[in-house]
């Protein structure tokens, strides 16, 4: 469902504002500093519970404020609400409150399934240049989408891993915890997997079209795979007993991109980088649809930083033929990219005017 409407509180620069969003595409422009990036960062935590630019919520709180609040309604009929609050505390971490309809949400997971929204910004070519924790949310975002084991198996595999872990740090045996962290570590493995591989035909064409390379790309499990894990970890006690953490496991996965045998983020010029990010974006956008039907809101920052002209135009175009919804961020109006928006927005100084 799209994003019909959006209310912010005290969030970075934004004292206060209210937008109505159309389902198809939506502008935002203004100079640097107006809050445009601030504004995506909102949508952004309706779906993810977190922000694309921090870990620490307390920065999303207005200088000199002690709330910042997020509230958003989704689809006309049958509407259903996402409200967000965070509160200072004495502490650096800021209390955290989630609802929907109303009612403490069951955690990120439902805010996922609720309101899907993807981001695309100028730091987009990180997921390529970083290490793999950026490629592995990444995918999971899909894989979450897909396989409806794969929540749930995520979250006991974490727990498996924390309790794990913390025997480890206090050299105790950590080998009780290995049957649960096998086992949902089994599940979460296959599923990746298995949406790597779906993923593949949408991704090589999606690549090709906009970097005009055959980048490759491949699904590393975070262990030996001519192993089993049960026995990656025995092979690997001693060494985890001497770091305190467990150093294989499919939190340690990763999805490797390579160019003519060598690692892209090697090879590839920034431009290409930033290219490869946007095909990762519209392979993805394009496989959910097909796979599960699914459209989340995309929210586009400042993509004329990304692309020239051309590429531009083909990427929008390709998302809007997805008829997916568009939120889009740019310092002029005139973007660059001629097509039609059906909402425009000014955001001058953390205060927003349609226009
Ligand atoms: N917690 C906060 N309280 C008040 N202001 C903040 C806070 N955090 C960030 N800001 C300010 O908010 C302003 C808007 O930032 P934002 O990144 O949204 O701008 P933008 O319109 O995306 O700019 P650009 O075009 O340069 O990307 C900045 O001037 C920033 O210093
Ligand atoms: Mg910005």
């Amino acid at each position: 469902m799209p994003l019909t409407e959006l209310a912010v509180g005290d969030l970075r620069c934004i004292e206060s504002a209210e937008l109505r969003f159309s389902p198809g595409v939506n502008v935002l422009y203004g100079a640097n500093g107006a809050g445009k990036t601030s504004l995506l960062e909102a949508i952004f935590l309706l779906g993810r519970g977190r922000s694309f630019r921090t870990r620490i919520n307390e920065r999303l709180i207005r200088h000199g404020c002690q709330e910042a609040r997020v509230i958003g309604r989704l689809g006309d009929e049958r509407s259903r609400q996402i409200g967000l609050g965070f509160r200072r505390t004495a502490g650096a971490r800021a209390d955290t409150t989630i609802r929907v309809d109303g009612r403490a949400a069951e955690g990120l997971a439902e805010l996922a399934t609720t309101f899907p929204v993807q981001i695309l910004d100028p730091d987009a070519h990180k997921l390529i240049e970083e290490s793999a924790g950026r490629r592995r949310r990444w995918l999971d975002w899909s894989v979450f989408h897909v396989e409806p084991v794969f929540g749930k198996a995520w979250t006991r595999y974490q727990r498996a891993l924390a309790q794990r872990n913390a025997a480890l740090k206090a050299r105790q045996s950590p080998s009780m915890w290995d049957t649960e962290l096998v086992k949902e570590g089994e599940v979460l493995t296959a599923s990746r997997r298995q949406v790597v591989e779906a993923l593949q035909p949408y991704w090589s064409r999606a690549v090709l079209e906009l970097t005009g390379l055959e980048i490759q790309m491949s699904f590393h499990a975070g262990w030996d795979r001519q192993q089993s894990l049960q026995d990656s970890l025995t092979q690997h006690l001693t060494r985890d007993r001497e770091r305190g953490s467990t150093g294989v496991g499919p939190h340690r996965a990763d999805l490797s991109l390579r160019y003519q045998g060598k690692m892209a983020k090697e090879v590839l010029s920034r431009g290409q980088q930033k290219l490869t990010a946007v095909a990762l974006a519209l392979a993805q956008l394009e496989f959910l649809k097909d796979t599960v039907g699914l459209l989340p809101t995309v929210l586009l920052d400042d993509p004329s930083a990304e692309l020239d002209q051309a590429h531009l135009e083909r990427f929008i175009g390709r998302i809007q033929s997805l008829r997916t919804q568009l939120i889009v961020t740019a310092l002029e109006r005139n973007f660059g990219w001629f097509g039609a928006p059906e909402s425009v927005f000014h955001v001058e100084r953390g205060q927003v005017f349609r226009v």
